[in-house]
C-alpha cells in the first residue's frame, strides 16, 4: 500500500515523520510523495504553535481527503493532541504512539473501525523510543534527544501539546548518532522541545556532558544544536564549541523580546542585561560565531516604547538572522487572557521592521567572509541549486556540479543585495 506523509511545524515533528516513514517502509508500505493522488493512506503530522499552524494543519487534512476520498486518513501531532474533536479522520493520535503507527494502520485495515486515542501528556514521564536509521530527503540528519517542556512561557501552547520533560537514554543517543555517522551523514542536528534541559529527568547527565560524549564518536564531522536557551549555554558548552571543530559555530538562542517588561510578562527566565552579558561572553570566546534567534512581536501590552526597546536590543546583539512571528493567541495559555491584545496591523508593521533589521545584520555578517575560504557540506536543493553549508550556517551558492553530502572548501566571492552568498570551489 502507498503512504503519503506531510509534516508541519518544527524539527522534532520532521524527525518523528521520518521515523514513521522508516517504520512503515520496513513493514512493507511504499512511501510516496504527499502530492500523489493515488496514495492509499495519508498521514498528516500536525502543528499548533500558532493559529496559522492550526489553519494549515486543517487545510492539509482537507486536501488529503479531497485527493483521494477512499484513502485512510491518519492525523497525529500537536494540533490533534490539543484539538482532537475538531478533526474528522480514520486514525487520530496526538504526540504519543507515533511509534505504533504500523500496528494502528494494520488494525484499521483489518477492522475498518475508526480509532481516536489522546493521552494526557502532563502525566507522561517516559520518553517514547524512536530511532532514525535513514533521513531520506536531507543531507543532515536530525536526532531527537528530548521531548516536552516544563517552562510554561505565558504565550506558548507547547507544554500542552508535548507534555512534561523527558529525555532519551544517552547510550541510545550515542548509538543513533554513531549509526547515522556510519551511514555517511556528515551533519547531525540535535533536536528537542527544550534541548537545554536534556537529562534533568535522568539525573546523571546533562546536555554539556552528552555533547562531550558525542563529539568523540568516530568519523563524526559536525554536530549542531537546533536551539538552546541563553541561561542553558554553560561555560563548558562555550568552551567545547571554541575548542572542538566538530561543534558547529552557530547557536540559535530564542530572545522572544528585547523589553524587560515584556520578557517578565512572557514568563521568560532572563532579562535583557543577562542576555546581553552572555552574548558578550560567547562572542569574546568564539568570534565569528553565528547567532540566530526567534522573536515574538505584538505580545499583549507591547507598547511602542517596549517595541522600541526590542529594536535597541536587536541592534546591540546583531543576530545573523531573526525569525520573527506576530503573537498568536493560544487557548489555555496565560497570555491569551491578558488585556491589551495588540491590533493585527500593528503586529504586521512590527514584523516588517524586525525583518528589515534581520536582513541588514545578515548582510553585515556574511560580508565579513568575502575573500575567505570556508568549508562546508554540499547540498543539492530540490530546485537544483548547489550549495555548501558552513559550520556557521552560511549557505554558499556554488556554480560547480557536486554530489550531495560531500565536504568541500569554497572561496567566498560576493554577497548580493538579497543576501545570497556566492562562492567558488577550491
Ligand atoms: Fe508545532 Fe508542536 Fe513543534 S506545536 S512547533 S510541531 S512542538
Amino acid at each position: 500500500m502507498k503512504v503519503g506523509i506531510y509534516s508541519l511545524g518544527c524539527k522534532v515533528n520532521i524527525y518523528e515523520s521520518e521515523f514513521v516513514k522508516d517504520k512503515l517502509s520496513r513493514a512493507g508500505y511504499k512511501i510516496v510523495p504527499f502530492e500523489d493522488k493515488t496514495a492509499d493512506i495519508y498521514i498528516i503530522n500536525t502543528c499548533s504553535v500558532t493559529n496559522e499552524a492550526d489553519r494549515k494543519s486543517r487545510q492539509i487534512i482537507n486536501r488529503a481527503k479531497r485527493e483521494n476520498k477512499d484513502a485512510i486518513i491518519v492525523v497525529m501531532g500537536c494540533y490533534s493532541q490539543v484539538k482532537p474533536n475538531d478533526i474528522d479522520a480514520d486514525i487520530i493520535i496526538g504526540n504519543k504512539d507515533k511509534s505504533k503507527i504500523v500496528e494502528l494502520i494494520d488494525n484499521y485495515i483489518k477492522e475498518k473501525k475508526k480509532y481516536k486515542n489522546i493521552y494526557n501528556l502532563r502525566e507522561e514521564v517516559i520518553f517514547e523510543d524512536m530511532e532514525i536509521k535513514n533521513f531520506d530527503d536531507h543531507t543532515r540528519a536530525f536526532v531527537k534527544i528530548q521531548d516536552g517542556c516544563n517552562a510554561f512561557c505565558s504565550y506558548c501552547i507547547i507544554p500542552y501539546t508535548r507534555g512534561r520533560i523527558r529525555s532519551k537514554d544517552p547510550e541510545q543517543v550515542i548509538n543513533e548518532v554513531t549509526n547515522l555517522v556510519k551511514k555517511g551523514y556528515k551533519e547531525i542536528v540535535l533536536t528537542g522541545i527544550h534541548t537545554g534541559k536534556y537529562g534533568i529527568d535522568l539525573g546523571n547527565i546533562n546536555l554539556e556532558s552528552l555533547l562531550k560524549k558525542l563529539v568523540k564518536i568516530k568519523g563524526i564531522y559536525r554536530l549542531r544544536l537546533s536551539s538552546i536557551e541563553i541561561n542553558e549555554i554553560t561555560d563548558g558548552i562555550i568552551e567545547l564549541i571554541k575548542n572542538n571543530n566538530i561543534m558547529a559555530r552557530h547557536l540559535h538562542i530564542p530572545l522572544q523580546s528585547g523589553s524587560d517588561k515584556i520578557l517578565k510578562d512572557m514568563n521568560r527566565c532572563y532579562d535583557v542585561k543577562f542576555f546581553l552579558d552572555r552574548i558578550n561572553v560567547i562572542r569574546k570566546e568564539i568570534p565569528n560565531i553565528s547567532l540566530t534567534t526567534d522573536l515574538i512581536v505584538g505580545f499583549p501590552g507591547e507598547t511602542d516604547k517596549d517595541f522600541h526597546d526590542t529594536i535597541e536590543t536587536l541592534k546591540k546583539i546583531e543576530f545573523t538572522k531573526i525569525h520573527t512571528f506576530p503573537y498568536s493567541k493560544r487557548n489555555n495559555t496565560k497570555a491569551s487572557l491578558m488585556k491589551n491584545q495588540i491590533d493585527g496591523k500593528i503586529k504586521k508593521d512590527r514584523v516588517k521592521k524586525v525583518l528589515n533589521i534581520s536582513k541588514e545584520y545578515e548582510l553585515e555578517y556574511y560580508k565579513q567572509f568575502v575573500g575567505s575560504t570556508l568549508e562546508g557540506v554540499t547540498e543539492v536543493t530540490h530546485n537544483g541549486k548547489i550549495m555548501i553549508h558552513t559550520t556557521n550556517f552560511i549557505p554558499v551558492l556554488i556554480g560547480e556540479k557536486v554530489s550531495n553530502n560531500e565536504i568541500k572548501k569554497a572561496k567566498i566571492i560576493k554577497v548580493d543585495k538579497d543576501n545570497v552568498v556566492y562562492g567558488k570551489l577550491i
